[in-house]
């Protein structure tokens, strides 16, 4: 099959690659860009693993092509910390210091997702977060900590104001 010329924005750099039209842009980017912090699970858009940010907002990386992506911002998890300090993400933080992962393959897109919650809703409650990442399933059952985590960053948040 020939291949066709894309220039993918991840995290802010610009990768000019020759992908497959069938190619889904989780495979274009952990295959080709070599950012494996994209997990798959289901592959087949149930799970919400290999959710990334797509100009802000969750997408199933493994149900799109990356051909479809083109002209857009994708960020991954390892586009979340900051770039000069590698200082973690508030949400990230909190993860890492309140056990919100126990295998961790949910946990890019657990993150992600939160990450565009508190976007649009800085202040989310309870039920907004289950909502919100009732798409992200976690296979190790870590749900109620995975929300304590989003919750805390929440209060995090609002405390450095
Ligand atoms: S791996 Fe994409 S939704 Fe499960
Ligand atoms: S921590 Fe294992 S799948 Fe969620």
């Amino acid at each position: 099959m020939s291949k066709m010329d894309l220039a993918l924005n991840v995290n802010g750099l610009t990768y000019e690659i020759k992908v497959e039209g069938t190619a889904t842009l989780a495979d274009v980017i952990r295959n080709e860009i070599g950012l494996t912090g994209i997990k798959l699970m289901c592959n087949e858009g149930d799970c919400g693993a290999c959710t990334v940010l797509m100009d802000g907002r969750p997408v199933l990386s493994c149900m799109m092509l990356a051909i479809d992506a083109e002209g857009t911002e994708i960020m991954t998890i390892e586009g979340l910390a900051d770039a000069d300090t590698g200082e973690l993400h508030p949400i990230q933080a909190s993860f890492v210091e309140r056990s919100g992962m126990q295998c961790g393959v949910c946990t890019p897109g657990m993150i992600l997702t939160a990450k565009a919650l508190l976007d649009e809703n800085p202040e989310p409650d309870e039920d907004d977060v289950r909502a919100a990442l009732s798409g992200n399933l976690c296979r190790c059952g870590n749900y109620q900590r995975i929300t304590e985590c989003v919750l805390f960053t929440v209060q995090e948040m609002k405390a450095g104001e």
